[in-house]
């Protein structure tokens, strides 16, 4: 009385197979597994059986043992239920052995046998893929993101009954037709929408061809949050394996529903109350991917920046730093991909109207410095772009819209990529921000006349030395977008007007 079949656990983003082994032996009935079980599987283990019997199935009234191997590995996730039961029923001859053979099976069981959409079923494909099995059974919603594996056989089934059905060969299970070519995404936003601004739509543009992070200042509704939720629209297009990753990624954190391919770059903007947990990965009975992994090849808005928890912003040094989060926990430590470009938002003082020429801040001074100082917390030198958002005036917001629409900004932001992408080729790095600064200041190239603006800087503008670095960074990146070899004097001239000063008393000047 002995069955075994394939099942998938989750590991940081990655799937790793796992034999499942049912023995039914003599005893009181009980269902115990082995094998270094998670919360999230033991928590199936009172699910199996009454999905199984209310599948028109049995289950043995009889001691089952269901051991999981490679059993140093600790197994998570609740895809786990359905190899289970498949195996128990393979162990008492409900099921013929050999059709199993060959096919992983991954998917959650509702109490009534039905196969719930399941987490992370891309990344099981992918595994599954590579430990060269011919196929794997999944729950129907899940079948496009399966689908996604090339030349992986993928099984859809609704319930628990439709795969015993389709390894009794009376198949009624669905397969799926070949996956239907990913709709272009629409992100529903466009530069088009913004009227003037021009000095922040160029920062973004700036910000989008060189991965610079930026933040924006300025008072209540002069715009901000809407720019930012643009910048998504001018990265360049994800590749497919870009796309895959964040597929992944956005399955195992259960929010792609029954789509396939994401191929929009993601936009994540999590509320000023997030845990810890939620920002950076580890939340739920599994470890789930956190914010910064949703926001993974895109952008990560935090707006009202002086409002998030200092740990949360603290915490944000690591994936800023590596572009991946490592997320420790009792269970063991994953590690999930981070590398976005970060957005972040706030108003100039508590009130919200230092700087602007029409309303009068209200704030006292003090409380305008103490303010000024949760801003210039850790997280400033990872930003290399900062600047002062004005509000429109009436004339300005009632005026004629259609700036220039993203499309057309994508198209200099892909051909400033390319450039470094050729430049930096050798080295590892993609992008002018995530040069060191050394290797930032011998690869710039900057002419004599672009030397001189910098060193006048230092004087008078009191450039620190991370300043200048990141001053350097990016002017090559306005001169990629120029199409320049050399960095010029209009270049750096125009890198350091996106050097908005934190300790300053009014922002605008700054600016
Ligand atoms: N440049 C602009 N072009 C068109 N509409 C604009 C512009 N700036 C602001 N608006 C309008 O004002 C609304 C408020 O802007 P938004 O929410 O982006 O401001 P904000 O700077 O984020 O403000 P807050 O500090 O209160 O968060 C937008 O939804 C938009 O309708
Ligand atoms: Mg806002
Ligand atoms: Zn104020």
């Amino acid at each position: 009385m002995y069955g075994t079949v394939i099942g998938v656990t989750l590991l940081g983003v990655h799937g790793r197979p796992v034999v499942v082994e049912a023995h039914i032996g003599r005893g009181l009935p009980s269902l115990t597994i082995t094998g270094l079980p998670g919360a999230s599987v033991q928590d199936g283990r009172d699910r199996i059986r009454p999905a199984v019997e209310s599948s028109g199935l049995e289950w043995p009234l009889r001691r089952v043992v269901v051991n999981l191997s490679p059993g140093n590995l600790r197994k998570e996730g609740p895809g786990l239920d359905l190899p289970i039961a498949i195996c128990v029923l393979c162990a008492s001859a409900q099921v013929p052995r050999d059709r199993a053979a060959g096919l992983a099976f991954v998917g959650e069981l509702s109490l009534r046998g039905a196969l719930v959409p399941t987490p992370g079923v891309l990344s099981a494909a992918i595994a599954a893929s590579r430990s060269g099995l011919r196929g794997v059974v999944v729950p129907e919603a899940n079948a496009a993101e399966a689908a996604l594996v090339e030349g992986l056989e993928v099984i859809g089934v609704r319930t628990l009954a439709e795969a015993v059905a389709y390894l009794r060969g009376s198949s009624t299970a669905r397969l799926p037709a070949s996956p239907p070519p990913p709709p272009r995404e629409d992100p529903g936003v466009d530069f088009a929408e913004v009227r003037g601004q021009a000095h922040a739509r160029r920062a973004l543009e700036v910000a989008a061809a060189g991965g610079h992070n930026v933040l924006m200042v300025g008072s209540p509704g002069a715009g901000k949050t809407m720019l930012a939720r643009r910048l998504a629209t001018i990265l360049p297009a994800l590749s497919r394996e870009e796309a895959l990753e964040v597929t992944q990624l956005h399955s195992i954190a259960g929010l792609l529903g029954s789509s396939g391919l994401r191929s929009a770059r993601p936009f994540r903007a999590p509320h000023h109350s997030i845990s810890l947990a939620g920002l950076l990965g580890g939340g739920g009975s599994y470890l789930r991917p956190g914010e910064v992994s949703l926001a993974h090849h895109g952008v990560l808005f935090l707006d009202e920046l002086t409002e998030f928890h200092r740990d949360a912003i603290e915490g944000l040094r690591q994936p800023l730093e590596d572009g991946r989060v490592v997320i420790t926990r009792a269970a063991g430590s994953v590690e999930f991909p981070a590398r976005f470009t970060l957005v972040a938002a706030a108003n100039p003082c508590p009130c919200g109207y230092e700087g602007d020429p029409r309303r009068q801040c209200r704030c006292l001074p003090h409380r305008v410095q103490a303010y000024r100082q949760k801003l210039s917390g850790p997280l400033l030198d990872r930003i290399d772009i900062r600047l002062f958002v004005p509000r429109l005036s009436k004339a300005e917001l009632l005026g004629e819209a259609a700036g220039e629409p993203s499309a057309s900004i994508r198209e200099r932001v892909d051909q400033a990529r390319e450039r470094q992408r050729r430049r930096y080729g050798h080295t590892g790095f993609s992008c002018n921000a995530q040069l060191p600064g050394p290797l930032a200041r011998r690869e710039a190239g900057i002419s004599a006349g672009g030397q001189d603006v910098l060193a006048r800087a230092v004087d008078t503008l009191a450039l620190t030395g991370r300043g200048f670095d990141r001053a350097i960074k990016v002017a090559r990146t306005i001169a990629d977008l120029d199409g320049a070899h050399e960095v010029s004097s209009e270049h750096v001239a125009e890198a350091l007007s996106y050097r908005m000063d934190l300790s300053e008393e009014s922002l605008v000047r700054a600016g």
